[in-house]
């Protein structure tokens, strides 16, 4: 029997509980491939006798990178497949979203689970270390234990998260994923530590870093998939959320909001246009922000008197996260 687990990890947490679930499959007989996924993969040809999908949960919701993904797997044809993600808390509606897209591909989902290991996003606390490492991944660890013995069931159940919990993260969800996850890399700056070793470029799943100037320098571009691997995994911690390019960003977005709304109560006569021509031109402005602002910040930051301001951020007093052992370019979870 043949097993495929497709699967991105960005800190290494889906990585790990891809390892659990790959060791106890191939305990009970199963050939087991992994397949890691970044942005463009080719999913490989032929079906499987069961294909797994592992995932982190960003904002309720799997990485959008990762659903593209789904949608260019072989037609199913009733394949048996099953959803495993990995989140900080609590992933809401993720599982079911993810649920949903192997369906539409014609897979029968038979089994889901959702397991809590600790948070690759806050960076507003230090990460768990010693003892509480442990426990926290030995707590993750067993909700991946219950995955598969679920999975090997027979009555295998699936996560649901409820509808209560699907109607609030839905809508935010959508809005990360189209929009919301661009501005992440646009919060970010390298600071004084940076040593251009060129790393973060190097493991971005979705190349959406390049070095630039002299000295060199990350810059993020707007295809930024928010996994937070730069930031985390910085030999160095030089990757701040710079506060100076957060508050610039939301006060532009604040205002292009207030701009929107104003516009609409100022053409309630004709409603329908006011919304298309406030709509409209909301995007060009959003889109200007993220080109040409974005652009002007990254100019003025390279400017050794404003450097520092720029690299101002709470973020420099907390460490990073990593699961033990991860190495991207070691679980082929690189860009091609
Ligand atoms: C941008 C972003 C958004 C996140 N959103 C959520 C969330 O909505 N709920 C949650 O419980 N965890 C959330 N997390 C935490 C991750 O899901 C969690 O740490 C996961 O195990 C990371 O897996 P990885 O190490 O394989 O990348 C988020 C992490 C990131 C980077």
């Amino acid at each position: 029997m043949q097993a495929v687990i497709h699967f991105f990890s960005g800190t290494g947490n889906t990585a790990r509980a891809v390892g659990i679930v790959a060791e106890r499959l191939e305990a009970t007989g199963w050939e087991v491939a992994r397949h890691a996924i970044v942005g463009g993969t080719e999913p490989p040809a032929g079906i499987p006798d069961l294909t797994v999908v592992a995932f982190p949960i960003w904002a309720w919701a799997p990485p959008h990178f990762v659903l593209e993904y789904v949608r260019r797997l072989p037609e199913g044809r009733g394949a048996q497949a099953a959803v495993l993600a990995t989140c900080g808390a609590f992933g809401a509606q993720g599982v079911g979203e993810m649920e949903r897209a192997l369906r539409a591909r014609g897979y029968a989902v038979f089994a889901s689970g959702e397991a809590a290991y600790p948070d690759n996003f806050l960076l507003a606390v230090d990460p768990p270390a010693g003892n509480e490492l442990s426990e926290a991944l030995l707590e993750g660890d067993q909700a991946v234990q219950m995955f598969i013995n679920n999975c090997t069931s027979q009555n295998p159940a699936r996560f649901r998260c409820g509808w209560r919990h699907v109607l609030w993260s839905w809508p935010i969800a959508r809005l990360f994923r189209t929009c919301g996850r661009r501005f992440l890399g646009m919060f970010f700056v390298a600071d004084d530590r940076c040593t251009a070793c060129g790393q973060c470029a190097a493991t971005c799943p979705v190349r959406a870093i390049r070095m630039e100037g002299a000295p060199a320098r990350p810059r993020w571009s707007a295809a930024c998939a928010g996994c937070y691997r730069c930031i985390n995994l910085c030999p160095v911690q030089a990757i701040q959320i710079s506060i100076a390019r957060l508050a610039i960003h939301l006060g532009v977005n604040l205002a292009l909001t207030a701009g929107w709304v104003w516009a609409l109560v100022a053409g309630r006569e004709r409603l329908p246009w006011a919304l298309v021509a406030a709509t409209a031109v909301f995007a060009a402005l959003t889109v200007l922000q993220l080109t040409a602002l974005d652009g002007l910040l990254g100019a003025l930051e390279r400017r050794p008197a404003l450097r520092r301001f720029f690299a101002a951020s709470y973020t420099q007093r907390f460490g990073r996260y990593r699961a033990p052992g991860f190495r991207p370019e070691q679980s082929g979870a690189l860009s091609r």
